[in-house]
């Protein structure tokens, strides 16, 4: 199985990923948003690129039944339900809802897999299920980070670094990793025990902090908080229909915890 990286969102040649796992990473915030979102019961996130576009297709619902979220520049965008702060998204708001999100870089990575065997949606808040549904599929695995801008992020590579890490203790001998891969691990390898040391330093971290969104750090630095993998199929994010089994120390505050003692094993 091979494992590979993009560390920064180009358009990938589409007919590679016929045949593969994709996740794809934002960790501030949008893939973060988007799990907690289904975890605390969203129906579907409709992820589109553009403002005008989710405008019209909240039209096409009835009224009450869908909510807009997304940022521009970090910030709520006017006329929409929800920003991008995960802890907007929790059941009291969204349980029952469909989402239309629109978000810079997030919403507009998964276009650009859409020909992935399987498209998943990954963050810290779910890595370590995340780690476990790669290693069912056993098919090859492109990590996408959505980057910043077209470029690099630091925060993304990290949690594309742990990921890697994870997969590759559980097999250690069948797994084969790119050049990039091994940059990503080396750098998580840094950050591991102070993962919000990286969100503080990176460009991105830093603008949501001057612009008013340091408590979103704090969410998105949590590690396995949700067991479920929410999946991008045919435009549309919804939860798998048979979720894995939980990870450990679910609900009980433990999961980052569980997780620091299996990569100590
Ligand atoms: C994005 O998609 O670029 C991010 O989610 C931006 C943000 O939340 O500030």
């Amino acid at each position: 199985m091979q494992v590979d990286i993009q560390l920064v969102p180009s358009p990938p040649n589409s007919d590679a990923l016929l045949n593969r796992t994709v996740v794809v990473v934002d960790v501030l915030r949008a893939t973060s948003v988007m799990v907690n979102a289904i975890s605390q019961g969203a129906l579907e996130i409709l992820p589109l690129a553009g403002v005008e576009e989710a405008l019209q297709m909240a039209k096409v619902f009835p009224r009450g039944s869908v909510l807009l979220g997304g940022e521009r520049e970090s910030k709520s965008i006017p006329g929409f339900d929800l920003g991008n702060s995960p802890k907007e998204y929790v059941a009291e708001s969204v349980k029952g809802k469909k989402l239309i999100l629109t978000t810079t870089n997030g919403t507009k990575a998964f276009h650009l897999v859409s020909s992935g065997k399987e498209v998943l949606v990954g963050s810290f808040l779910n890595i370590g299920a995340v780690a476990r549904r790669c290693l069912e599929s056993g098919r090859e695995l492109l990590i996408f980070l959505s980057g910043d801008e077209g470029g690099f992020s630091l925060e993304d590579t990290v949690c594309g670094g742990m990921l890697i890490g994870l997969i590759t203790k559980k097999r250690k001998k069948s797994i084969s990793l790119t050049d990039a891969s091994r940059c990503a691990q080396i750098l998580y390898q840094r950050f591991k025990n102070n993962l919000l040391e990286a969100f503080h330093l990176s460009y991105h971290g830093k603008q949501l902090i001057n612009r008013g969104f340091e408590d979103d750090l704090d969410y998105c630095a949590q590690i396995d908080i949700t067991s479920l993998v929410p999946v991008f199929r045919e435009g549309v994010i919804r939860a798998p229909s048979s979720p894995p089994s939980p990870a450990r120390g679910e609900g009980k505050g433990e999961g980052r915890y569980a997780m620091q003692i299996e990569e100590n094993e």
